[in-house]
């Protein structure tokens, strides 16, 4: 792994090691990630561009669970406001050394472009980009899958919401994909749908009652307003009635299902409290599991994991 932009085309093989050493972090501690030394002397910056509370939150965590230095650019603040081109500030940002860029941006394809014109000794690591991708939400939300349901195989996955405009469900549709689960749907009004959703692989559906019936996992999406630019929406309240997962909608799942959402959460719009909060809710459980994933993520673009191998390999000789 060098730079980690999208889900799109990696195998299997590449997924699962993801997953595996987050595995490897998070079983050091059930809760809590330890401090390792796996990235001493290298350099994280945090470049968001766009609002973010858990991504931001669990890359820095995860840099300096890895023992590296870090830096979260205050964008607002920066000399951008002064004028300075995007290129501009990340040529003075490579010029103190950096190692990983991990760039969240709102328009789509700019982490791509930023690892198109940056010298390749600096990994990019997309942390969302517009209605793209957001691979390494993709990679928490599988891990937090793995762990409850232990393999991907004849699970039914059900993604519900805002599909258009959400980067997040993009990705995780091509990670269950590729790590072989039985069934992707997707549930949302017609008007919430991409037009080449059929050629990403899923089943459609327009009501819960079909879309949730007999799901294994069901993964919630909130109305993304800041990217729909005027698009015709339904009122909240209709679309609560229609698509928010209250209890009794919870009921067409399998009685084990988990119930997730990547947050932000809207609460009375894309779900009731009583199912954010309840029993069958994991959501809090993928904020955490987000620091060993982008621990993993971080390690192995920036050569952390193969000195791991290399230090594990040189003591058992
Ligand atoms: N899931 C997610 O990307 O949340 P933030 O926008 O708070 O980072």
């Amino acid at each position: 792994l060098r730079h980690f932009l999208t889900i799109e085309d990696l195998p299997c093989e590449i997924l699962t090691e993801i997953l595996d050493t987050a595995e490897s972090f998070v079983s050091m501690g059930e809760q809590s990630v330890k401090k390792v030394p796996l990235l001493r002397g290298k350099t994280v910056m945090n470049l968001f561009f766009e609002n973010s509370t858990r991504t931001r939150a669990t890359f820095e965590l995860a840099a300096k669970r890895l023992s590296a230095d870090v830096l979260n650019l205050d964008i607002k603040t920066s000399s951008t406001a002064k004028g300075e081109t995007l290129m501009d500030t990340l040529q003075n940002l490579e010029a103190m050394h950096a190692d990983a860029f991990v760039v969240r941006h709102s328009e789509s394809g700019a982490a791509h472009f930023i690892a198109s014109q940056i010298t390749p000794d600096v990994a990019i690591i997309n942390a969302g980009d517009g209605r793209h991708a957001h691979p390494t939400q993709a990679m928490l939300d599988m891990f937090t899958i793995r762990r409850h349901k232990g393999a991907f195989e004849g699970l039914k996955v059900a993604i519900v919401g805002d599909i258009l405009h959400s980067r997040v469900a993009r990705s995780q549709i091509q990670a269950l994909n590729t790590l072989g689960a039985a069934a992707v749907r997707v549930v949302a009004p017609k008007t919430l749908l991409p037009r080449d959703i059929e050629a990403l692989g899923v089943e459609v559906y327009t009501r819960m009652e079909e879309g949730l019936k007999d799901v294994d996992v069901v993964i919630m999406l909130r109305l993304q307003r800041e990217r729909m630019h005027g698009a015709l929406l339904p009122s909240e309240g209709e679309y609560y009635r229609l698509y928010g997962l209250t209890q009794e909608k919870l009921t067409y799942a399998r009685p084990d299902v988990i119930v997730m959402h990547p947050g932000p959460i809207n609460r009375g719009v894309e779900i009731e409290s009583a199912v954010a909060d309840g029993p069958r809710s994991v959501i809090l459980q993928q904020v955490s599991y987000g620091i060993a994933t982008r621990m993993a993520v971080l390690s192995m673009a920036t050569g952390g994991q193969a000195q791991q191998r290399e230090l594990s390999q040189s003591m058992q000789q």
